[in-house]
């Protein structure tokens, strides 16, 4: 059984029952379960829809609204994974609201079985989890998901690693059964090392981010390159390439939310992080710096290419062009949005404060100034000749330093993003490379 179907739930469902396994997904939300019955994901991840539709074809995956009707419809559970949210409250504490009550309703519709929860949540939470369920015949592990969103099928997959955290070796052998088709490297650690490792990945990724981001800061003040000092630092097998493009700050639901509780969880064994809280405090800098760039935007038209966190999602949670945006119509500014799928979302967080276009070239007419958020591969594909007749500044604010600004040059657009300084201090043409 698998309790949430949301970007993880739905992913660990649909993958595990195309390892082979019988999965029940379940979810309180009615709405979302009785699209997923019609095999329709009720949110964009690529290639999740086609698993789920061949599992309710093999009948190897089913979707319920409460945990008994699963219980009931597979007769015996063996693994219950956990992927509710753990949302961040005030304090940047985790929220184990959802689930709280997720596994108390467990410890009643099951009389023994491993519940394995997925979900993020920090150490020290084991015997809690233990209380709310109510039932010492059901063991807990702790799995971490890894995965990216838009990449989550493939991640799932192929995973780098798997951690798996027990109580007993038992545990331990029984969930790599369930992943055994698998092909990686599986750690059987304890369920408090699996969750911090989890903590760990994502505040050691989101602390490199944070690094290169303000090292793009320093590079715009003595006009270096900033995608050649990524290039440079990459080359170093101790730094590596991955994770180490610059931009106007990181988004998503897990890295600020992560970097948080981690940095709440020592503070509240009494250990003050240094490091890890103003991870989140460059990050918001990143885009109020970027925002500034622009200048005084009252009444100018600005177009945002970009509003999802990250390509091949239509998730806006965190999204710093959210952000972004809002502040551009505080300050003033009369904005026209396009998002290849994030464009549901962006209209809860952005409602009738902007206008929406219906595609790329529809959003720049007649705008002043065009600002690129989201790193889809169309954007960098544009049509630069026609932009360039639309933008009447003809400037272009890339807040992810990925647009061909040598190609938009020669089409006579100037290119800004953080870092990427102007041409004549660019690298000198030389022929020794
Ligand atoms: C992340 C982790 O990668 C994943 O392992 C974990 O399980 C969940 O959190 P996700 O948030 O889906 O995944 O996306 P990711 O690809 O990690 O990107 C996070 C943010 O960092 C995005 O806003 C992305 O645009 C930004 N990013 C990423 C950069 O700004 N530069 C980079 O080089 C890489």
């Amino acid at each position: 059984m698998v309790v949430g179907t949301g970007y993880v739930g739905l992913v660990q469902g649909a993958c595990l029952s195309a390892l082979g396994h019988t999965v029940a997904c379940v979810d309180i939300d009615e709405q979302k379960v009785a699209s997923l019955k019609n095999g329709v994901v009720p949110f964009f991840e690529p290639g999740l829809d086609i698993l789920i539709q061949d599992g309710m074809k093999q009948n190897t995956l089913a979707f319920y609204t409460s945990q008994q009707q699963a219980v009931d419809a597979l007769g015996t559970v063996d693994v219950t994974f956990v992927a509710v949210q753990t949302p961040r409250n005030e304090d940047g504490s985790c929220n184990l609201g959802a689930i709280k009550a997720v596994v108390t309703e467990l410890g009643t519709v099951l009389e023994e079985g491993l519940c394995v929860i997925k979900s993020t949540i920090p150490p020290g939470t084991k015997e809690d989890i233990h209380t709310w369920m109510n039932n010492p015949r059901i063991r807990l592990a702790s799995n971490p998901e890894f995965l990216r969103e838009g990449n989550s099928v493939e991640d799932f997959m192929h995973p780098d690693r798997i951690v798996l955290g027990t109580e007993t070796k038992e545990d331990a052998n029984l969930l790599c059964e369930v992943y055994e088709k698998l092909e990686a490297p599986v750690h059987i650690v304890s369920v408090e090392t699996a969750q911090l490792a989890k903590y760990a990945a994502n505040t050691m990724l989101a602390s490199r981010l944070a690094l290169i981001n303000e090292i793009a800061i320093i590079a715009d003040i003595v006009q270096a390159d900033i995608k050649d000092v990524e290039q440079i630092l990459g080359e170093d097998p101790r730094i590596g390439s991955r994770f180490l493009r610059s931009g106007a700050g990181f988004g998503g639901s897990c890295f600020p939310k992560d970097v948080l509780a981690l940095a709440d969880m020592a503070a509240r064994k009494g250990f003050e992080s240094l490091l890890i809280e103003p991870i989140i405090k460059t990050n918001t800098r990143q885009s109020d710096y970027f925002v500034q760039k622009f200048g005084d935007v009252k009444g100018k038209r600005i177009s945002v290419w970009g509003l999802a966190f990250n390509k091949d999602t239509d998730d806006t949670r965190e999204s710093p062009a959210i952000a972004i945006v809002k502040q551009l119509v505080a300050a003033g500014a009369e904005v026209c949005v396009y998002d290849p799928q994030a464009m549901e979302n962006a209209q809860n967080d952005l409602g009738d404060s902007v206008q929406y276009a219906d595609s790329m070239m529809d959003a720049v007419q007649e705008s002043d100034i065009l600002t690129v958020l989201t790193e889809w591969p169309e954007f960098q594909q544009a049509d630069w000749a026609l932009v360039k007749n639309q933008v009447k500044e003809a400037r272009v604010f890339d807040g992810k330093n990925f647009l061909p600004r040598d190609m938009m040059e020669e089409h006579g657009l100037i290119v800004e993003g953080i870092g990427l300084c102007h041409k004549e201090h660019r690298r000198p043409q030389s022929t020794c490379e």
